[in-house]
């Protein structure tokens, strides 16, 4: 049994006060040395219900609290300086999604990461990429990286099912303005969709976006967005998201040239071609002839661990053991972030943007929409105190 490794959570909002205080109790090893809030009364709440100390200014917490760990909770812009103070005190840092708003922030935070481990060599710093622990996408990841269906030539993803109503937009004031989130459904919701994909397929080498400003809901950012990846291997991507479809979808098509993989509400189908399809496009003397295909529903252990506390789990693990993997490593983080500012930018700019792209073109852009916003925001309404979070997360 190791020493208990004193942890801070700071921003106590749906997920730092609702979730990740919670699991805490329960996860062995571990002591809440303290919790942080902007908000006094929250952050009094809350270290009284899990008899800890409140803080509420994040610093005070680093460097008062003894802390060997801190879960950063915070809306998204806050992530990167809060982040970069705890590596500079040679505090290990697990980081909501997504890492930051834009990449000038997100490789602000992986340089001084890098740094920090010149003098604390055991620095530990993960992302809170949870979707990565449900067994169907982990199955899609060991069918893809086994090879069978050879090479790929397509992969469609069509992610409607983040539902957000005009009451959820409005509950928090930060949420879907540029100047506090950055950005809508690829700052918020995706950023899972969007991992999801880079840790499948990689990055693509060109983005074309089309992105919808607000067209379902009194927001400034977007709520509807379409995108098309072309990929070095000739593979090509397409992704839809959006917030306003009910019922919304999931499904992930994955073609290669030896078959199809399918994930619809959790259930994985496998189509495997008998020979490669480029093959026998290019042997066969038919014209319209095609090969039967041997279709299986692939067993997945639904009951295997899976959620937030898997990943904060692994995370102190490594801490603790100097081994294992861990869930999401924070250098992955500026990788979904080239697929959402890569998407933004493409569509502000109407044009197709080659990847990598210029990361301070997308920081400027969203500094004039900061800028010249004009948008003002309803009051925010509180949620009910009963709702329950996990329905915005994704799990099947
Ligand atoms: N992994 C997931 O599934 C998941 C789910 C929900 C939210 N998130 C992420 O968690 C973060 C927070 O989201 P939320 O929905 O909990 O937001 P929220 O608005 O409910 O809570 C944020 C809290 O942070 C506090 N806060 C803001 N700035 C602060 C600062 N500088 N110092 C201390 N406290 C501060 C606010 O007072 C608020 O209590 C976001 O980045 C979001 O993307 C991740």
């Amino acid at each position: 049994m190791n020493n208990p490794l004193n942890i801070g959570v700071v921003g106590l909002g749906a997920i730092g006060g609702g979730l990740h205080v919670k699991y805490l109790q329960s996860t062995s090893n571990v002591r809440l040395a303290g919790v942080c809030d902007s908000v006094k009364e929250k952050a009094d709440q809350i270290a009284a219900e899990h008899d800890t100390k409140a803080y509420y200014d994040y610093k005070d917490m680093l460097d008062q609290a003894g802390l060997e760990v801190v879960i950063i909770a915070v809306p998204h812009y806050d992530h990167p300086e809060i982040a970069i103070e705890a590596f500079k005190r040679g505090i290990h840092v697990l980081c909501e999604k997504p890492i930051a708003v834009h990449l000038n922030d997100a490789y602000r935070m992986t340089e001084a990461y890098d740094q920090a481990k010149e003098q604390f060599p055991g620095l530990q710093f993960g992302l809170m990429f949870q979707e990565r622990t449900l067994p169907f996408y982990r199955k899609v990841k060991e069918i893809v990286e086994g090879g069978e269906l050879g090479r790929l030539t397509r992969a469609t993803w069509i992610h409607t099912a983040w539902f957000r109503s005009q009451f959820y937009y409005d509950s928090g004031d930060w949420r879907a303005t540029w100047a506090g989130e950055g950005g809508g459904i690829l700052t918020n919701q995706c950023p899972h969709t969007l991992d999801m994909y880079q840790w499948l397929f990689g990055l693509p080498a060109r983005i074309t976006g089309h992105a919808h400003i607000g067209k379902y809901h009194n927001i400034e950012v977007e709520d509807e967005v379409t995108a098309y990846f072309e990929h070095d291997n000739g593979m090509i991507g397409h992704l839809i998201v959006t917030t306003a479809e009910m019922p919304g979808t999931n499904r992930l098509e994955i073609i290669g040239e030896n078959g199809k993989l399918v994930l619809e509400d959790g259930e994985l189908v496998w189509y495997k071609n008998p020979v490669s399809m480029l093959k026998y496009s290019k042997e066969t003397p038919h014209r319209f002839s095609q090969l039967e295909t041997v279709k299986t529903v692939v067993p997945i252990d639904m009951d295997a661990p899976s959620g937030h506390h898997i990943v904060a789990e692994k995370f102190l693990s490594r801490i603790q053991t100097g081994q294992g993997e861990l869930i999401a490593e924070g250098w992955e983080g500026p990788r979904s972030l080239v697929l959402a500012n890569g998407i933004m930018l493409s569509s502000f700019q109407e044009q197709t943007v080659q990847v990598p792209f210029d990361t301070d073109a997308f920081e400027a852009k969203l500094k004039e929409l900061i800028s010249q916003s004009t948008y003002v925001k309803k009051k925010a309404v509180a949620p009910t105190a009963d709702e329950d979070l996990s329905k915005s997360f994704g799990s099947r």
